[in-house]
């Protein structure tokens, strides 16, 4: 059984994430989506949200799992039965970052296996960050995310507001 692990901070997830979590489910037997718990952003939503609406967008992909996790990624995959970390790749800026990522992951257990993944060109502009600023500033978001996530970006943002 191939078991590829797709890391991040999915803050929200969006749908370049969706993209790439879609055609990695055609070429593993088992994709565990999971998040990031000692990422260095400081997140808008917490673990257990973030989990939620993964799973909530990708609930028919049957070999999809929602998971989070702490401390070195490649330990966490090999504890995971793992053999590939799936990584989008969205645009060259995006190259050099993950390429120091790959390498180091490699230093650290070369078992694992870094596997690029490019999402529909039309999430090429995508991320988690630009979602949340069109959002906050009222703009509607509902080309970038799923309609469950663009609720509970609203949510959030007005339950931040009434706090002050
Ligand atoms: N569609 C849309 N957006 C995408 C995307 C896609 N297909 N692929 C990446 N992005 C966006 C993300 O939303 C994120 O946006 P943001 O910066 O606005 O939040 C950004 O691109 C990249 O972030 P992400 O993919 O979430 O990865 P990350 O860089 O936050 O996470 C970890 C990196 C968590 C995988 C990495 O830090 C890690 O492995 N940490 C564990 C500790 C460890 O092992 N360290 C050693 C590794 S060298």
């Amino acid at each position: 059984m191939k078991i590829a692990i797709y890391p991040g901070t999915f803050d929200p997830i969006t749908n370049g994430h969706i993209d790439v979590i879609e055609r990695a489910s055609r070429v593993f037997d088992k994709v565990v989506v999971t998040i990031a718990r000692n990422s260095a952003k400081t997140p808008f939503f917490s673990v257990e949200e973030r989990k939620e609406m993964i799973k909530e967008v990708v609930k028919n992909l049957v070999n999809v799992e929602v998971d989070a996790f702490e401390g070195l990624l490649v330990e966490y995959a090999l504890q995971k039965h793992a053999t590939a970390v799936i990584r989008g790749l969205r645009a060259v800026s995006d190259f050099e970052y993950e390429l120091q990522m790959a390498l180091m992951n490699r230093k650290l257990a070369d078992e694992i296996i870094t596997v690029f993944l490019m999402p529909h060109e039309k999430y090429v502009y995508l991320d988690s960050s630009v979602v949340k600023e069109v959002a906050g500033f009222g703009g509607d978001v509902n080309n970038f995310v799923p309609p469950f996530v663009a609720t509970k970006l609203t949510e959030k943002l007005k339950s931040l507001r009434s706090k002050g």
